[in-house]
């Protein structure tokens, strides 16, 4: 069953497919050939066996230069225009046909960087020439405008921090342990420091009138993606964005304007912003009546479910991972839509006994909060698991909890605890229980 939204299942990029592969012999292979070179034994046999054990780079990531064997001894590079990455890192994002997952489990604090945000789309991501985009606000206010990126500029900034997940975020785990990793599992969301004008600021430039209760938000995508937003939940918070981590917005995140609803599934955030009509009542889009909605056990579905509800994983150690006997700092991820996360509790023995990991300031609402939980790894089997509570006292809930109340009919808002198993030799794999 393949439905929108859904994290399908993911397969890791084949570490030796053709398109993968590094020349062994090329120019263009010559830097990365030198660095195998230089950290394996320096003969054929050597080569060989560097060819095996290293991964190759992602296509994408920029090759790393020649290693010099004491790095006090040459001139280092010259300053660049715009700063990449160490050549040695690779986590990369893992695509789906639509969209991307965050390497949650490679990551460290808070903010994703932009690069590594997850994606999703309905139609692919646009190509948007700034200078040419329009804003149009219409429908119930005072005077229809149409604001270009530099009008929208003008009005007094607002930055913050916060997350974007997607609606269908471990939506694959609605049923079995589907995903290996952390990535896999909960890698549609992320969190930026997000700036643009407040759409309280920009509603009052158009004189919004008093019967306006909602309003649709259109994108300039290939789907012309649309949702229906009660204006009085949003009101306080909303953000027209145009700059992500202090620079514009990446193209996949909607530049280069994107509607954010802190707290609210990505969905409603819509990219690549070109229009909002306010009205009087919801208007019923295709991606609010069709998609986007709960079916409950009973045959009802849920409609216009907004919130993401508290949430939280552990990231290290996660699936795919493996551990040392010895000391391990259990890392994790905890969120919640609705504010502050308050707690985060932390159990190694499969839920039985649970205890209050660390939060890592700055606890910010709605926004990815960094757990740490100090953990001897003796090499026994293991169960781990993490749990939040946020400020309005929400507890996330147990899987057997979630699916006695929502049932199997559901795609979105899977919210419950995560367990990895650690087995005695160390490695770590996806155990719902
Ligand atoms: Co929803």
């Amino acid at each position: 069953m393949k439905k929108e939204g859904m994290a399908e299942p993911q397969r890791e990029p084949s570490r030796n497919s053709p398109d993968n592969k590094e020349p062994t012999r090329s120019s263009k292979g010559i830097a990365l050939d030198r660095r195998k070179f230089l950290t394996a034994a320096a003969s054929l046999v050597g080569m060989a066996a560097a060819q095996a054990v290293i991964p190759s780079l992602h296509a994408e990531a920029p090759s790393s230069p020649p290693v010099p064997d004491d790095p006090t001894r040459v001139p280092g590079a010259p300053p660049t225009p715009y700063g990449q990455r160490a050549g040695f890192e690779q986590a990369t994002r893992l695509p789906g046909t639509s969209h991307s997952l965050t390497p949650l489990q490679t990551l460290h604090g808070i903010v994703t960087p932009a690069a590594l945000h997850f994606e999703r789309h309905h139609n692919g991501v646009p190509t948007i020439d700034p200078a040419r985009h329009r804003l149009l606000i219409h429908g119930l206010v005072g005077r229809s405008r149409t604001f270009t990126m530099d009008d929208l500029k003008r009005f007094p900034a607002v930055s913050r921090l916060a997350f974007i997940e997607c609606a269908g975020n471990s939506a694959g785990e609605w049923r079995e342990a589907r995903g290996q990793t952390a990535q896999q599992t909960h890698g549609l969301t992320s969190t930026s420091e997000w700036t643009g004008v407040a759409l309280a600021t920009v509603l009052r430039e158009v004189g919004l009138k008093l019967e306006a209760t909602w309003m649709l938000a259109e994108g300039s995508d290939a789907a012309a993606m649309t949702r229906s937003i009660p204006l009085a939940p949003v009101m306080d918070e909303a953000l027209l964005c145009y700059a992500q981590n202090g620079e514009a917005l990446r193209p996949e995140q909607g530049y280069p304007l994107r509607l954010l609803l802190p707290g609210w599934e990505g969905n409603a955030c819509i990219k690549w912003l070109r229009r909002l009509k306010l009205g009087n009542a919801p208007f019923m889009t295709r991606e609010e009546t069709s998609h986007y909605t709960d079916l409950m056990p009973n045959g009802i579905a849920r409609q216009f479910t907004f919130v993401m509800e508290a949430k939280s994983v552990i990231t290290a150690p996660s699936g795919g991972q493996q551990l040392r006997a010895g000391f391990v700092e259990i890392r994790g991820l905890a969120w919640s839509g609705r504010g502050r996360v308050t707690k985060v509790e932390v159990s190694t023995d499969g839920g039985r006994i649970w205890r209050g990991a660390r939060l890592q300031e700055p606890v910010l609402p709605k926004c990815h909060t960094r757990f740490r939980f100090p953990w001897q790894w003796k090499g026994r089997e293991a169960i781990l698991m993490s749990r939040c509570t946020d400020e309005t006292g929400y507890m996330q809930p147990s899987r057997e909890d979630l699916i006695a109340v929502r049932g199997f009919n559901s795609v979105y808002h899977y919210n419950a605890i995560q367990s990895w198993k650690v087995a005695r030799d160390g490695s770590v794999s996806n155990d719902q229980v």
